[in-house]
């Protein structure tokens, strides 16, 4: 059984936790919490489902395809709409 991980959200500038299962795609984990997502080809090739991932410790962010992306720490992710 894989170990869930809590992720602090911001989406349309509320903040909120969910738990993710990080054997999924951070897409289909935010689908599961009830985020609407923007997406089109779900396989990474397209971009419409880019979000920005912030490293808590450090300040540091980058942008990933959330439809191939699997979250490995307790970083908090703000999605750009
Ligand atoms: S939906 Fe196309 S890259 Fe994620």
């Amino acid at each position: 059984m894989s170990k869930k991980i809590i992720l602090d959200i911001v989406f349309n500038n509320a903040m909120s936790k969910i738990n993710i299962n990080p054997e999924e795609s951070i897409l289909i984990n935010l689908e599961s919490n009830g985020y609407k997502i923007k997406n089109s080809c779900r396989r990474g090739l397209c971009g419409s489902c880019l979000i920005k991932i912030i490293d808590h410790t450090t300040g540091n962010f980058l942008l990933a395809r959330a439809c191939v992306t699997h979250q490995i720490n307790d970083s908090m992710i703000e999605i750009i709409l």
